[in-house]
């Protein structure tokens, strides 16, 4: 009989190549590159016996229960898995595959980008060439600040958060802080300096968010944690908005608590245009880029598709999720 496997949405050709292709499927896809309504998710996943999602999907059990007890495999087309209630996944039994590695580079590069350009004020530079602000070179105009000498604090060094780590370091970054649950081996390949979060923040002239979300950092970057931070300090977050308290990062950005901020997710996303924070001259936002590189995001749906496969299949999966 055919398995069946629903995909949330168009995904690069090198994974819908590998789907169409897949003998003994049967393969259904939201075609659209807007999400799926919930209602037709709700519907696309009757009798799945694979789903490939999207961080973008919810992933809990009502839809587990719309899939009923045919589905064997979850591929997610993302490293983050906080969108899937693992909980109730692992008690069906059902095996979760996702893209950790392959989008390393491509989301460290994108947070030095980031940083760069909100210590540097590119997008306000850029807007003032197009509105007729720049009137003529001015020793202090426009200033912001640089990595050379500076110390810069990374919450979370997993993989990415030493990507991130090592291209800091080419700067000319002094020192090299993080924080987590543990200390990690790999740190002494940037000579990194395990600390209590606290002296990070307070030490720290960049922090840098690259945890995972878990119920403990849920929140996790508040009005202390800003209230810690040096006035001159910027902050940055690639990893996932609801890391920030979003209210208390405005308080901190226009009471002058913090320099600057960098965002590549926030809660919701997307941000409402109207959103307090777009007000902000010292905070940049972008819309959830990291691993958009057009080579990245085919390595990352042809993974997803083979997790999706093996999966089906009972084989090895290239990336199982163990949980
Ligand atoms: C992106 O945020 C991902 O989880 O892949
Ligand atoms: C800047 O362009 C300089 O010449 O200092």
């Amino acid at each position: 009989t055919l398995m069946k496997v629903f995909v949330t949405r168009r995904v690069p050709q090198e994974g819908a190549r590998i789907l169409s292709q897949a003998a003994g499927c049967t393969v259904s896809l939201w075609d659209s590159d807007e999400p799926v309504p919930r209602a037709e998710l709700l519907k696309g996943v009757e009798g799945a016996h694979g789903i490939l999602c999207l961080l973008s999907d919810k992933i809990d059990a009502e839809v587990l229960d719309a899939a009923g007890p045919n589905l064997k495999v979850i591929s997610t087309l993302s490293v983050g898995f906080d969108h899937m209630a693992l909980d109730e996944i692992k008690k069906r039994g059902i095996r979760v595959g996702y893209t950790p590695d392959v989008l390393t580079d491509a989301t460290a590069e994108l947070t030095v980008a980031l940083l760069l350009a909100t210590a540097r004020r590119l997008p306000e530079g850029v807007e003032e060439v197009k509105n007729g602000g720049w009137s003529s070179w001015k020793p202090l105009w426009l200033c912001g600040y640089g990595l050379s000498g500076s110390t810069v604090g990374v919450v979370g060094l997993g993989r990415i958060g030493l990507a991130i780590s090592k291209r800091l370091k080419a700067f000319g970054v002094k020192r090299l802080l993080y924080s987590g649950r543990t200390a990690k081996a790999h740190a002494a390949e940037v000579d990194g300096e395990f600390v209590p979060q606290d002296t990070l923040l307070s030490e720290s002239d960049f922090v840098v968010v690259s945890c995972s979300l878990t119920p403990d950092t849920q929140g996790m970057c508040d009005k202390a944690f800003f209230s810690k931070m040096k006035k001159t300090a910027i902050f940055v977050n690639t990893s996932r908005g609801s890391v920030v308290n979003q209210e208390d990062l405005y308080q901190a950005l226009s009471s002058g608590e913090i320099a600057a901020a960098g965002l590549d997710v926030t809660t919701p996303e997307p941000l409402p245009t109207d959103h307090p924070l777009l007000t902000l001259k010292n905070c940049v936002v972008l819309p959830h880029i990291g691993s958009a590189t057009y080579s990245t995001r085919g390595i990352m749906a042809d993974l997803s598709a083979r997790n999706l496969l093996g999966g089906l299949q009972g084989t090895d999966m290239p990336s199982e999720l163990t949980f």
